[in-house]
């Protein structure tokens, strides 16, 4: 583990310290993530007249290169992941999902105003398909606060050094918040919206929220409605004989055995 911590590390650092290099120089425009964060760091340290303690360290913007990469890659993937799958599973949604990718593109390569019109595999709006696979299989399943003072919640007074979770694969799965289908996948269950969807307000929290939801939500369900659709346009696939059904938490939800998914050219 140190060895790996080390190595990325390392890796990190000497491409921050290029783009920075080059972000002094004019060599570079703001065209990434890694420069949008060094370019407004460099600035914040600017503009202070006493620079210490001021802007991210070096450490830092290497965490936040890790927090991104991890947050944004691990999650996606694991999204569509589960999608592939349960959309295997459940042939009659796959079918839908082709037909009315197939009608808004044909063939051609995915346009950004057209994704939006989408509303089985997804809309801005209503992405059921998309929002029911993140129910069944949320990436993360669990969220977690620590009380660093007293607080107050609901009811309940906590000290502090409290660490609270907020089990988010347990309440996508309780019968109580969506009802006695909350077992099967049911995507039409979020046609009329993720609030008309469950009894109670912000039951559904797969990307958190509050201050700190997810930043990348809309990037990620862009990115997923582009891949899904473009392996929709030219696939058929179903779940291989040795896939055996195993969710299992590594940190994010895992397929155990891995995902034999058998593909068919269109
Ligand atoms: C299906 C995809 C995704 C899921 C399910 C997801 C889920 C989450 C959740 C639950 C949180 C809140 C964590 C907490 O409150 O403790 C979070 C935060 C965050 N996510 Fe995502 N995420 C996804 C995709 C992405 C993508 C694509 C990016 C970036 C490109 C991203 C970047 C972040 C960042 C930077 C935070 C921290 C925000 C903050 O603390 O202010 N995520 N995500």
């Amino acid at each position: 583990m140190k060895e790996i911590h080390d190595e990325i590390g390392t890796l990190l650092r000497g491409m921050i310290e290029k783009r920075e290099k080059a972000l002094k120089l004019g060599e570079v425009d703001n065209e990434d993530l890694l420069s949008v964060l060094i370019d407004s760091n460099l600035k914040e340290i600017h503009e202070h007249k006493n620079p210490k303690n001021v802007g991210l360290s070096i450490d830092e913007i290497i965490e936040e290169c890790k927090l991104f990469y991890f947050a944004g890659q691990e999650t996606t993937s694991t999204l569509l992941l589960w999608t592939i799958v349960l959309l295997s599973m459940h042939q009659e949604w796959q079918e839908r999902a082709r037909e009315e990718v197939l009608h808004a593109f044909g063939r051609s390569k995915p346009d950004f105003d057209g994704l939006n019109r989408l509303k089985i595999v997804s809309s801005i709006k209503v992405p059921m398909i998309l929002y029911e696979v993140l129910r069944l299989y949320p990436p993360f399943g669990l969220l977690t606060r620590f009380t660093y003072k007293e607080m107050k919640i609901g009811g309940i007074t906590l000290p502090p050094g409290v660490l609270v979770g907020l089990p988010i694969l347990l309440i996508n799965h309780d019968r109580e918040v969506w009802g006695e289908d909350v077992e099967e996948f049911n995507p039409e269950r979020f046609s009329g919206g993720i609030s008309k969807a469950t009894k109670y307000q912000v039951s559904f929290f797969t990307f958190g929220w509050g201050p700190r939801i997810c930043i990348g939500q809309n990037f990620a369900l862009i990115e997923a409605k582009i891949a899904l659709a473009m392996i929709l346009q030219h696939f058929s696939f179903e779940l291989s004989p040795s896939y055996v059904h195993a969710p299992h938490v590594r940190i994010s939800l895992q397929p155990q055995y891995g995902a034999q998914i058998i593909f068919r050219k269109l």
